[in-house]
C-alpha cells in the first residue's frame, strides 16, 4: 500500500515537525512499527518510556538512515558489525555494538552499548533521511504487550495519545516481515543472538562464510538474555490466556477431547515468512474473537529458519503450551 509519492512527502513532513516539536511517530518499519523519537530530545525520549510504560531498565533500538550514521554512534565499530550491516540492512537485524559517549543514557539505559538498525521500509527510510537524526523507536505498544504491525493495532494501543497529538501515525501499511529484528551482541571475534528475529542465525552464519571469517555465532543462554533486559519471560501477552499447540493437524484432532469445545482455534501458516507476517494480527485475533481462549498451532520444520523467532514468541505469549514444545 504505498502512498503516491507527493503524498507521502507531505506525510513525511507532517512526521518529521512532529518529531522536531519533540512529539513521538508511530512509525511503519519491515518488522513491527516502532515509536519514534529523536535521539537528541531527552524530553521526548522519556515520553517513550512513559507512554509505553517501560521499565527505564530496558534499552531503545536506535534507527538510523545509513551506515555512516551508525557508526557514528559507535565508540569503536568492530569487523563482525561491519559484515553483517553490509550483508543484512537495511533489513531486520539490530546491532548492539560499543555506545560513543554522545549516545544518551536514556536511550541504553545506562549500559556501554547501543543497539542500532536501519530498517528496510520507504517511509521509515524517507523520514531517516528528512530529520538527518537517527530515532530512537521501540515497538510501538504497551509494554510486554503484542507489538503491532499495522496502523490500527497502533491506534487501538494508544488512542488517548494519539488523540491528544502526542503520538503522530504515520501508515505504511502491513509490516512484511511481521517479526522484530533479530538482536545481535557484536564483539570483536564472535557474535551472541540475545533476541532471535528476522535474520536467522543461518544467514548470520553464512554472511561471515563469505567473508572468510571464522566468527562464532552463539545463542544468548537464559542468564545472558538479560543482557538484553527487554526481552522478558512474559513478554507479547495477550490479554486473554492463550493456549498454544505445536503439532500436526493430526495430533490436535487427538487432543481435541482433552482441550474443549470453547476454544477458537487460529492455525499458522506452514510457511515460516507468511506465519512471521501474519503471528502477531492472529495474536490480536484471538484476544478479541469469542471463545474461552485461542490455540494456535503449526507444523515446526526443524531448521534453524524463521520458525526459531516464532517459537520464541509464541511461547512467550502463551499461558499454556502443548505438544511438542520446541
Ligand atoms: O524490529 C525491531 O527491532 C523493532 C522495530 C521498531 O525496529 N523494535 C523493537 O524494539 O522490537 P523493542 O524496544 O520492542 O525491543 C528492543 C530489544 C529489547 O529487548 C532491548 O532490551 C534490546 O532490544 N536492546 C536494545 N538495546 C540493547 C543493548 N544496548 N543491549 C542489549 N539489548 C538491547
Ligand atoms: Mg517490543
Amino acid at each position: 500500500m504505498a502512498p503516491h509519492s507527493q503524498q507521502s512527502e507531505s506525510l513525511i513532513d507532517e512526521a518529521k515537525t512532529a518529531l522536531d516539536l519533540g512529539r513521538l511517530v508511530a512509525m511503519p518499519t519491515e518488522t513491527v512499527y516502532g515509536l519514534a523519537a529523536k535521539i537528541n530530545l531527552p524530553e521526548a525520549i522519556k515520553m517513550v518510556f512513559q507512554t509505553k510504560g517501560r521499565p527505564s531498565f530496558d534499552p531503545l533500538i536506535v534507527h538510523v538512515a545509513d551506515i555512516q550514521q551508525a557508526k557514528s554512534l559507535a565508540r569503536s565499530w568492530p569487523t563482525t558489525a561491519d559484515i553483517l550491516a553490509h550483508a543484512f540492512w537495511p533489513g531486520p537485524i539490530t546491532l548492539v555494538v560499543p555506545k560513543a559517549p554522545t549516545v544518551s543514557d536514556l536511550i541504553s539505559s545506562g549500559l556501554d552499548t547501543v543497539g542500532i538498525r536501519i530498517p528496510n521500509h520507504m517511509l521509515a527510510l524517507s523520514l531517516l533521511r528528512a530529520t538527518k537524526t537517527p530515532l530512537a523507536a521501540p515497538s510501538a505498544n504497551r509494554f510486554g504487550k503484542t507489538s503491532p504491525t499495522t496502523a490500527d493495532h497502533v491506534r487501538s494501543e494508544f488512542p488517548e495519545a494519539i488523540l491528544n497529538g502526542d503520538i503522530l501515525v504515520l501508515d505504511g501499511g502491513s509490516s512484511q516481515v511481521g517479526v522484530e529484528s533479530t538482536v545481535v551482541k557484536c564483539n570483536e571475534n564472535e557474535v551472541l543472538i540475545l533476541r532471535p528475529g528476522g535474520i536467522t542465525q543461518t544467514e548470520i552464519e553464512s554472511a561471515f562464510q563469505k567473508s572468510g571469517h571464522r566468527f562464532r555465532v552463539s545463542t544468548a543462554t537464559q542468564n545472558a538474555k538479560a543482557a538484553s533486559p527487554g526481552h522478558t519471560e512474559h513478554h507479547y501477552m495477550p490479554s486473554k490466556p492463550l493456549t498454544v499447540f505445536w503439532g500436526s493437524h493430526a495430533e490436535i484432532e487427538q487432543h481435541r477431547a482433552l482441550l474443549g469445545p470453547e476454544f477458537k482455534e487460529i492455525v499458522l501458516s506452514d510457511d515460516s515468512r507468511i506465519a512471521a507476517r501474519e503471528l502477531y494480527a492472529s495474536l490480536r485475533m484471538a484476544d478479541t474473537e469469542n471463545g474461552k481462549t485461542a490455540i494456535i498451532l503449526y507444523r515446526k520444520s526443524t531448521s534453524k529458519d524463521l520458525w526459531e523467532a516464532i517459537d520464541d514468541r509464541l511461547k512467550r505469549a502463551a499461558s499454556h503450551r502443548l505438544g511438542q514444545i520446541p
